[in-house]
Parts: C-alpha cells; structure tokens; sequence
C-alpha cells in the first residue's frame, strides 16, 4: 500500500450506478474507506450536493459530469468511467481544472470476441430460425443449408483488439482467418493480411466489423461492399451503428444479396431498457438483432471495475496519468524517502523555468523530475530531497497559469 502525506480514509470516494464491488474492495484494501457506493446515477444539485466534497468519483454512462459540476466539485482530483466512453463527461473543462479522466476500452475484449464466435456458429446452423420454429411447434430437422465453421473463412475488418482476439480463436476452431486493417499489423498465428477492402469481401463466408467509429469508417458497408460479398456469405457488425448503412444492409438481405447478418450496434439505440427501439432491420427473417450487448458480461464489468479502480489509486498514490483521456500521460512508479509534488499548469512558455527557480532560490535539491505537455496544459512531477518547506507549496500556487499544485508524500 502506497503511503500518502494527507490520509487516505479522509479522502472521499462517490462510485455511482452500481459499480461491480471488485472497485469498493480495492478502494477499501488501499486505505480509501471513506467510500460511498450509489446503485444509481444522480443529476443537478442532487448530484453536486453529494460529490462537492469528493476527491475521487466513479460513474458509468448515465452520470453527466457536465462545466458546471465540475465547477461547483472544487474538491475533485480524478475521475473514472467505468465504461469505454467519456461523452457524459466534459472532458475537456475536467483537463483545463486539472483533473484527470480515466475509462478502460480493453476489458470486455474477449466478451465481444466469444459473442462473434457464437454468432458464427448461430448463424451457419440457422439456429435461430429453428429455434423459433421449434417454439411455434413446428420439427424443422433439415440439414441443408447447415455448415459446421471449420473449413470456412472469417475476414476480420479491424484487426486491433477485438479483431485480433478473434483470429486467435476463430483459428483454434479450424477457420482460415484474413483481415483488412488500415494500419500495419502484426498477424498472429497463420493469419493473413489482405490490401483490399474489396478482396477481403470477395473470400469471406463471414464478415466480421471491428473498426472505430471515424469520417472513414462511415458506412464502410454499404451496398456496394455487400455486392461484393459472396451471396452464401454472412455479415457480423459489433462495431459501431454507423459503420453499416442499415437500408442497404435490409435491402441485401430482402434481395438475398447476401445469406445472413448479426448485427449487435444501431445508428439509433434507446437510451435506457424502457425505450422502444427501432430499425429498418427489424421483422427480416435472416438477421439477428442485439441490444448492443458485445462487451455486457459479468466479467467485463469485473474486469472494468478493477481496472478504472487501479488507475485512479495510481493517480491519487503516485501522480500516474498513464491511459487518462483528457490529460498528458505519465507512466510514474513509487519511490523512498522523498517528497512527490504535482504541479498542474495552463501550457504558457516559461513556466518550467519559474517552478525550478523556486527549489533553486531555497537550494532544494530535485532529484527527478518528469513533465509531459498537450497544446493546452502541462504535468510537472517533481521529486525532491526531504528537507523540503511547506511554504514552497505557496510559492509554487502562485505561479500565474497554475491550476493545481498536490503534495503526495
Ligand atoms: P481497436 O482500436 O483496438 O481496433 C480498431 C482497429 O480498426 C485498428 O487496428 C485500426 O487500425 C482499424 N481501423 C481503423 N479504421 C479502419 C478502416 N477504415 N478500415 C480498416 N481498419 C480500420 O478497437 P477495438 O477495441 O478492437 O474495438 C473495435 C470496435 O468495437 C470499436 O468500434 C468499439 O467501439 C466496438 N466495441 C463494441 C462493443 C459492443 O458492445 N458491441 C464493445 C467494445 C467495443
């Protein structure tokens, strides 16, 4: 357990909208057990009355951590979003008051991958039509136009981490795995990179869409790249809604331009269970549908929980800012017998030479001394002998362009 200057059981954490326990727990085994953990989200000044106090809060996608919370949070040191995206945070006003946003795009990987898998082997075996055959009472014991997925080619659009994940175990199970990435990638096993969008396309029984949401990803299938699809071919998208143009897609599969698709993202999702969903997709017999439930496991949120925990002890214990979104990333280990200090700055010429001037006109010696910068502000963390001065804290406030200065240990 890192040892901090201030005490850590009076440093306040809010977790909000029932955050796996595995982030309560962590929280308490560092020191941090003054914690208070909300099934829900909050909003307005129910929210700000209940974090305006807080130094460390966590939330998931329905918290809005908007300018004015932010504001009125004077006490806040770092944030965590237990999820891949930060939109419901103002990002950029956390980063200008000097505070630290962290999420964790990788957890659910691996659940996104396993649910592609299965939706492989879902679709060649047509199991959800009999399946609701099944239920409506009628035998469907038909072998044609069932295939076994060993022997058959996955292209894989996006090779980064779920992509990859995927070749590893498309290829366990016997399939000839090619992929198209934009970017150079190193291929695992005997997986194959092809140049072409088009010639991925063209090999492929299945298609599988792993792509971030960009200008360029943009209705990257469309029905121009669904013609070029084998007619015997399926199309998975757990990408993103935009990716695929959901008229051309429903007008493909009314068409038999292509077999069959599972599509787990839409252009328009509901915000919450209550609201009704649509799509042009809807009522088509060869398509499945998924309420965006890729990366929704247990495990993944676990996973998250521990990982967003980490890095915000990380950043409270030792000043790391290693994966932060909104904030200039410095990978900082513990060290003995020394004070940490963190100076937060707007990014203005000259500010480096005004903080050492500081520890050189109290002949303070620095013993290390690690700085990173973005367009608009800068991280200084210094180490410095322990005879250090508490007035040098003060000095160091005043400095015009500083935003916040933290003594660690
Ligand atoms: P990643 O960033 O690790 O990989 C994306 C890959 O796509 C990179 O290798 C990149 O070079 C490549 N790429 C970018 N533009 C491209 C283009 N125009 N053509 C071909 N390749 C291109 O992302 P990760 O973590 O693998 O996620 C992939 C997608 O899955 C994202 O859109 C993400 O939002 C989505 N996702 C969906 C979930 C769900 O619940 N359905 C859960 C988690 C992620």
């Amino acid at each position: 357990m890192d040892k901090l200057s201030y005490p850590k059981n009076k440093i306040k954490v809010v977790l909000f909208e029932n955050i796996h326990e595995n982030a309560a727990e962590l929280f308490r085994t560092d020191g941090y057990t003054n914690l208070e953990v909300l099934k829900s989200a909050l909003a307005g000044e129910e929210l700000i009355e209940k974090i305006h106090d807080a130094y460390i809060v966590g939330i998931r996608s329905g918290t809005h951590i908007s300018k004015e919370v932010l504001q009125k949070c004077t006490k806040l040191k770092v944030l965590g979003c237990y999820c891949i995206g930060t939109n419901q945070v103002d990002i950029n006003e956390a980063m200008l008051q000097g505070i630290p946003v962290f999420n964790d795009p990788h957890s659910n990987t691996r659940s996104v991958a396993e649910l592609v898998i299965g939706l492989c082997i879902v679709l060649m075996r047509d199991l959800f039509n009999k399946n609701a055959a099944a239920h409506a009472g009628q035998w469907k014991k038909i072998s044609a136009g069932a295939h076994e997925i060993r022997g058959k080619t996955i292209g894989i659009v996006g090779y980064g981490r779920i992509g990859s994940q995927i070749s590893i175990l498309a290829e366990a199970l016997g399939m000839h795995v090619f992929y198209y990435d934009i970017e150079q990638k190193l291929s695992l096993g005997n997986v194959k990179a092809v140049a072409k969008l088009e010639e991925l396309l063209g090999l492929a029984d299945i298609v599988t869409l792993h792509v971030p949401e960009t200008k360029q990803t943009r209705n990257l299938i469309g029905l121009e790249q669904l013609k070029a699809m084998k007619p015997s071919a399926y199309l998975i998208n757990t990408s993103r809604g935009q990716v695929v143009d959901p008229d051309a897609l429903a007008e493909a599969l009314k068409s038999k331009q292509i077999r069959g698709a599972a599509i787990d993202v839409f252009r328009k999702e509901p915000e919450d269970n209550k609201t009704p969903f649509k799509s042009p997709l809807q009522g088509l017999e060869n398509i499945i549908l998924t309420p965006h439930i890729g990366g929704a496991t247990e495990e993944a949120q676990e996973n998250i929980a521990q990982a967003v925990s980490q890095k915000l002890i990380y950043f409270i214990n030792r000043g790391n800012t290693e994966g932060a979104v909104n904030f200039p990333n410095l990978a900082l280990s513990p060290i003995e017998n020394v004070h940490r200090i963190l100076h937060i700055h707007r990014n203005v010429p000259g500010m480096l030479s005004q903080i050492n001037k500081i520890f050189a006109d109290r002949h303070i010696n620095i013993l290390g001394q690690y700085l990173r910068t973005t367009q608009e502000i800068g991280y200084v963390v210094f180490d410095i002998e322990k005879s250090y001065k508490d007035h040098i804290i003060d000095a160091l406030k005043h400095i015009e362009g500083t935003i916040s200065v933290r003594i660690l240990y």
